[in-house]
């Protein structure tokens, strides 16, 4: 009888319960705050980008994913979008470090249904192929640090989206 009263779970009122929720979202607010950083993306793209083995990686990895992507890119000079998309990720980066967002939105006006019509469901494929190159090219890449590139390139890679 005593053991079936002390065990029974306490009484939560909705006010407990909701203060609880708080403090759980604000949890997990401050831990994306964290997982954001640009320096260490920065510092990680600074060891990678002057390789330029990491651009035909990126694409090599990019155009395997999906045949839709490699017809995509069936006519260009692909020597001359590497160069293009060494700048690219650049303006991601730079964005994320506090810079207008004028490249970002160019970026979103090329590729926009009406220019280069590129669908916002293939953005996910081409950040697992920026972090599967990283992973190869940056050699202080870990776990905690894909999670900080894709939290930190997510805003600028959203606005290209909006845009499409
Ligand atoms: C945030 C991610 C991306 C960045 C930073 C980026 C960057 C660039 C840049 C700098 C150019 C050169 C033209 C311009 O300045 O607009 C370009 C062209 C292009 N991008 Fe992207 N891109 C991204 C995502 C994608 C995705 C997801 C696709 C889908 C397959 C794609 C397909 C293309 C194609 C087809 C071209 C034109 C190639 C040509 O001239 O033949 N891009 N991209």
């Amino acid at each position: 009888m005593t053991a079936a009263l002390t065990s029974a779970p306490p009484v939560r009122h909705r006010a407990d319960n909701e203060r609880i929720c708080d403090a759980l979202t604000l949890r997990l607010i401050q831990q994306e705050i964290a997982m954001v950083d640009p320096d260490q993306v920065f510092q990680s793209y600074g060891r990678s980008c002057n390789n330029p083995q990491f651009y035909e990686d990126f694409y090599n990895n990019f155009m395997s994913q999906s045949d839709e992507v490699r017809k995509m890119f069936a006519n260009t000079d692909m020597s001359a979008q590497r160069g293009l998309l060494r700048g690219g990720i650049m303006w991601l980066v730079m964005h994320a470090r506090g810079m207008s967002d004028a490249k970002i939105r160019a970026l979103g006006e090329s590729h926009s249904r009406e220019k280069l019509n590129i669908h916002p469901s293939y953005y996910s494929l081409w950040l697992d192929a920026l972090i599967d190159t990283l992973r190869i090219h940056d050699p202080e890449f870990s776990p905690q640090l894909e999670t900080t590139w894709r939290a930190t390139l997510s805003p600028s890679i959203e606005m290209i989206k909006s845009m499409y």
